[in-house]
């Protein structure tokens, strides 16, 4: 921005007594000034997040569920069955979305669900029971005025496309079969729920299913190779918009006539890069570098067309006609920061060493030692704002057990997200990670993510709000929040994070 425009935009702010939109940080005329208080466009949608594996139990037929059940791959050794059991109780749960205000809902149609075999998935038989509890929840948060987001792909295969116990041989998305079956799923899922959605996630988070599960082995299928990890990404891209088009080839185009075309896009999980040593030049590039790969890679190639195959920041092609335009807005996840140092383990495509455990700052960290820094999701969301594309938050949360930091993370996210919309990003809408507690992968139940607390323990899973649920149906309700009202919330606690695993 110029200064001239700069200025003419903070005088205007201040005559008119508004809060002060991107003026901030970078201005050298007038200094950096917070604005006093952001709000939210009619219609942005105030939600909530989490994925069938994670919540549902029952899925033992997954390659999560045979990772789960491996002795030393869960923290505690905790088992999924144990979890909120969401499909006993949608009616309550989307009663309580509803009382709290939230107008939309993210959640994941699980394949191992509806097709728990390949047989069932070839003769196109679903489950049954599977139907009726998705039909139930679509139909449950129609009633309640609910806006549905819905995923296709969070993580667990069924254990006919991935399993864990042989994963010497190709696993998940390295299978061209794999490709194939989620091409069909999304098309079968399009007809059977497209007049009931406009929001669609083909697959979450494709980075960490493709580094966590084929590099660090710390998720299914458990393998660590870096050219197996390289080899799921390009894969990955190529489903995407296979299921992209499938999706769109349904008639997904506003079919619920609410004058709203379907929009289809993945959940990007993005981070801010550090250097280790600010001062070093290497560890600059490195993080340089991390950032691209994580951050740009995959949205390059299914927004430009532009494919990396060697991830080295230069594309071998570039408007690829079969991955360009493959993305409707950018869906985005924000939990942190990765401090990056050159020269340490050496990886290649990367060649860094990548940590987000505990970095040495000042910063407070959450259960899983995971930085708490809501002035770097002003930072993704600026970048992914740059793609050019309406943004939604699919995830933004922070384990936090004791409840203590819950409140403020949360109006500092909001905050930061609404300053990030008044310097020009088009964010429609949030997804608090996450509804409820959950079963969070490789660290089990410890990480407490939920805007309501579980009891893990009691048969029927019962629920029980947060403070900050209380906090989040006021600012939803209010469409707006005041940097008065986040700096009375209580400071954060630095306390021992109990739950690191990775
Ligand atoms: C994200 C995952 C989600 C949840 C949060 C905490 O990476 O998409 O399932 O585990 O982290």
């Amino acid at each position: 921005m110029s200064r001239f425009s700069c200025a003419v935009r903070c005088a205007f702010a201040l005559a008119f007594g508004v809060g002060l939109p991107g003026c901030g940080a970078d201005d050298e005329v007038l200094g950096p000034v917070e604005p006093t208080e952001v709000s939210f466009a009619e219609g942005f949608l105030f939600g909530t997040a989490t994925a069938g594996f994670q919540i549902e139990k029952g899925l033992p037929n997954t390659d999560w569920g045979i990772w789960a059940a491996t002795p030393g791959k869960i923290l505690n050794g905790d088992l999924p069955d144990d979890g909120p059991d969401a499909l006993a109780h949608i009616a309550e749960d989307v009663a309580r979305m509803k009382a709290a205000g939230l107008n939309a809902y993210r959640f994941s149609l699980e394949l191992a669900r509806l097709y728990p075999t390949r047989a069932a998935f070839d003769a196109d038989e679903p489950d049954p029971g599977g139907l009726a509890s998705y039909d139930a929840l679509f139909a449950a948060l129609a009633g309640a005025g609910i806006t549905p987001m819905v995923t296709l792909h969070h993580f667990a295969w069924p254990d006919y496309l991935s399993d864990p116990s042989k994963n010497d041989e190709p696993q998940g998305f390295e299978r061209d079969d794999t490709v194939a079956v989620f091409e069909a799923w999304c098309s079968r899922m399009g007809d059977r729920y497209g007049a009931s959605a406009d929001l669609w996630v083909t697959i979450n988070e494709p980075m960490v299913e493709a580094s966590v599960g084929y590099l660090a082995g710390l998720f299914a299928p458990g393998v660590s190779d870096v050219e197996r990890m390289a080899g799921v990404l390009r894969k990955q891209v190529v489903a995407h918009a296979r299921c992209f088009d499938a999706l769109h080839a349904t008639d997904l185009a506003d079919a619920d006539g609410d004058g709203k075309a379907a929009l289809v896009s993945i959940a990007k999980h993005d981070r801010v890069y550090e250097p280790a040593d600010p001062a070093s030049e290497y560890d600059v590039a490195a993080a340089a570098h991390s950032r691209y790969f994580w951050n740009e890679w995959f949205v390059a190639a299914i927004i430009r067309g532009d494919l990396d195959d060697d991830f080295d920041g230069v594309p071998e092609k570039t408007a690829d006609p079969a991955f360009v335009g493959r993305a409707d807005y950018f869906g985005l996840n924000y939990y942190g920061v990765s401090r990056i140092a050159a020269g340490a383990l050496k990886l290649p495509y990367l060649g860094v060493l990548p940590s987000q455990l505990d970095l040495p700052n000042d910063r407070p960290k959450n259960d899983l030692g995971w930085d708490i820094f809501a002035r770097g999701f002003g930072t993704v969301i600026d970048e992914a704002a740059a793609h050019g594309l309406p943004i939604y938050v699919t995830e933004n949360g922070i384990a936090d057990a004791e409840d203590r930091n819950r409140s403020r993370y949360l109006a500092e996210h909001l905050f930061e997200l609404g300053k990030a919309s008044l310097r020009g990003a088009d964010v429609r809408g949030y997804m608090h990670w996450s509804f409820l507690d959950n079963f969070e992968w490789a660290s089990g139940f410890c990480p407490r993510f939920g805007l309501f607390r579980v009891d893990f323990e009691a048969l029927d899973k019962p629920r029980t709000p947060t403070a900050a649920l209380a906090l989040y149906t006021e600012i939803a309700s209010a469409r707006a929040l005041t940097a008065a009202r986040v700096a009375a919330l209580p400071a954060y606690s630095s306390k021992p994070h109990p739950c690191a695993t990775f």
